[in-house]
């Protein structure tokens, strides 16, 4: 269905996201789709207005990144960052090291052999083209997977076998020289909930983090990407807040990266419903996260209902494929849900002056 621009219902000004994130000392953002950013002016718009700090979905990704071993297309990511530059909103790059999203021409060229030069020249090259134009950079993304069965707790990704547990070094290293006035984080999901496999992945980063941190290795921040779910058997509490403690005794900075609900589990189809469960989901979970000090900024992945990620790609995000889901702060109209309140009030209730 086509909205004309003057049925966005954006709620600029003081009544933005930023706005009332700002008055709290926290940024407020979002996951951008470039495609759209080039085509649907309310989206624009909503950008514009709602958020001081935005990150690619996809474009800095090695697969957007590299078309090929010898070539690098920034033309989308250079699109965001102009786009946020001329409404004064700060920038994340999302991401240096993943075992996903990495070009068809990578298995069969990157060896044992030439794998470190690949690391090293691709974070150069990325973050010398950003430098000075990006908040924090993900350096490296989902390196934990215990159940992958290393003794470390490590992921098999790609750059593992290629590297060893060395890679997660070289990068955060070779990133502090390519851009010195980056945030490098680690990025990590799967640690928000009270219950084993997130205790053992919690468990697994803090090692990881301490590890890095003793050998001096260049790191300012962790993101908990906070994909979670209304209708979860499991709470969220005790497990989260001891980590987010740790991350801070450690002296980093906690950054919110990829906030979603996934509401495939509730029991019912009723819109207004699941609306409202979804906006308790995200206003429970942000009680606890902004009640840390050390938390400076909460990003969603994605904007509306229309575009999440949660209704295309893998199939284990929806189980239920005749109910889209509703995760995001806008439907598909760019009306504002009950969770772009929950997420508004969640930032006034932060206690103020922690900074
Ligand atoms: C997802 C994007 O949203 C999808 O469009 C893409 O097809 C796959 O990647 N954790 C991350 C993100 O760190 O990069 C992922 O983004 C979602 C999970």
């Amino acid at each position: 269905a086509q909205t004309p621009p003057e049925a966005a219902f954006a709620i600029p000004g003081s009544g933005s996201l930023r706005e009332h994130a700002r008055a709290h000392g926290l940024l407020a953002g979002a996951a951008v789709n470039i495609q759209l950013l080039a085509s649907d002016q309310i989206y624009a718009r909503v950008l514009a207005e709602q958020y001081n700090i935005l990150v690619a979905e996809n474009a800095m990704k090695w697969s957007a990144l590299r078309p090929a071993a010898d070539k690098y297309a920034f033309e989308q990511g250079d699109a965001l960052v102009s786009f946020a530059e001329s409404h004064q909103i700060k920038v994340r790059g999302h991401n240096f090291v993943w075992h996903e999203a990495l070009p068809d021409w990578f298995s069969a060229t990157v060896t044992k052999d030439n794998a470190k030069q690949f690391l090293v020249d691709h974070i150069m090259a990325v973050g010398g083209h950003y430098k000075g134009k990006i908040h924090s950079w993900d350096v490296v993304n989902e390196a934990v997977l215990p159940k992958d069965g290393r003794p470390d707790g490590l992921r098999k990704s790609p750059w593992m076998e290629l590297l060893g547990p060395d890679y997660i070094d070289t990068a955060f290293r070779t990133a502090r020289q390519a851009d010195p006035h980056a945030l490098l984080t680690y990025n990590e999901y799967g640690v928000e909930y009270d219950n084993d496999e997130d205790a053992e992945r919690r468990a697994v980063t803090l090692q990881l983090l301490r590890r890095m941190k003793s050998a001096n290795v260049p790191i300012d921040a962790v993101g908990i990407q906070s994909h979670i779910k209304a209708g979860s058997p499991f709470t969220i509490g005790r497990g989260l807040q001891d980590y987010m403690a740790s991350l801070r005794q450690m002296g980093l900075k906690i950054l919110v990266t990829e906030l979603d609900v996934n509401e495939d589990d509730l029991p019912y189809d009723d819109v207004a419903q699941r609306d409202h469960a979804i906006a308790e989901t995200y206003r429970n979970y942000l009680s606890i996260v902004l009640a840390e000090p050390s938390v400076t900024a909460v990003l969603t992945w994605g904007v509306s209902d229309s575009h999440t990620w949660l209704n295309s790609g893998p199939t284990h995000h929806k189980k239920q494929p005749d109910r889209p889901q509703r995760a995001l702060l806008f439907d598909d109209a760019y009306q504002p849900k009950e969770a772009f309140f929950a997420i508004r009030d969640s930032f006034d209730n932060r206690k103020s002056g922690r900074l």
